[in-house]
C-alpha cells in the first residue's frame, strides 16, 4: 500500500481539519509512526502551547515550531500532524514539500466551529470561536494549497479521509 518507505506523509490544514486523528488512523494503515508537531514543540519548551503564546508569544513559538519541524523533517518514514499556522512561513513550506508528500485538509467555517468549539488549548481561537476561525480563513485562504493533494473532510469520519488519502498515494 505504501509507495516507498523513506517518504513522509504531512498533514496540513487549518485547527479542526483532523490533521492529528487523521494522523492517526494513517499511521494504523501504513505502520508509520505518527508525528504531531505540536507535541513536540510543547515538549521541548516544557509547557503546554497555550502558555507558551501566553508567556513567549507567537513569534518565538513560530520560531520554535520551524526548528522543530526542520529537525523532525530529517527523518523518513513518518506520518507528521503540523498545526495549523506551521504554513505561514514559506521556507516550512519548501520543506514539507522537499520532505515529504504535502496533503492539505479542509472543512467547513461550520465544520470547524463544531470540532474545536472554544478549545482552551487553542489560544489564536480566544475571544469567539467562530469569528476568529472565519478571519484566518480568510488570511490564509490560499496558504495550504501548495499541498500534492487536497481533500475535503466535511461530513466524513476520519477512517473515510484516511482511506481517501491513500488512494492518492
Ligand atoms: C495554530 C494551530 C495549532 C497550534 C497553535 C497555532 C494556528 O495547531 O499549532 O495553537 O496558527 O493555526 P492545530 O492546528 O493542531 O490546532
Amino acid at each position: 500500500m505504501v509507495k516507498e518507505k523513506q517518504d513522509n506523509i504531512v498533514l496540513i490544514g487549518m485547527m479542526g481539519t483532523g490533521k492529528t486523528t487523521v494522523g492517526a488512523r494513517l499511521a494504523e494503515e501504513t505502520g508509520y509512526p505518527l508525528v504531531d508537531l505540536d507535541a513536540l514543540i510543547s515538549e521541548k519548551a516544557g509547557c503546554p502551547i497555550p502558555q507558551l503564546f501566553a508567556e513567549r508569544g507567537e513569534p518565538y513559538f513560530r520560531d520554535l515550531e520551524a526548528a522543530v519541524l526542520k529537525d523532525v523533517l530529517a527523518q523518513e518514514g513518518i506520518i507528521l500532524a503540523t498545526g495549523g499556522g506551521a504554513v505561514l512561513r514559506e521556507e516550512n513550506c519548501r520543506e514539507m514539500a522537499a520532505r515529504g508528500w504535502v496533503v492539505a485538509l479542509k472543512a467547513t467555517v461550520e465544520e470547524i466551529v463544531s470540532r474545536v468549539g472554544e478549545d482552551p488549548g487553542r489560544p489564536l481561537l480566544a475571544g469567539g470561536a467562530r469569528s476568529r476561525v472565519e478571519a484566518l480563513l480568510d488570511q490564509r485562504r490560499q496558504a495550504y494549497d501548495f499541498a500534492h493533494v487536497i481533500i475535503d473532510t466535511s461530513g466524513k469520519s476520519p477512517e473515510e479521509v484516511s482511506a481517501e488519502i491513500l488512494t492518492h498515494y
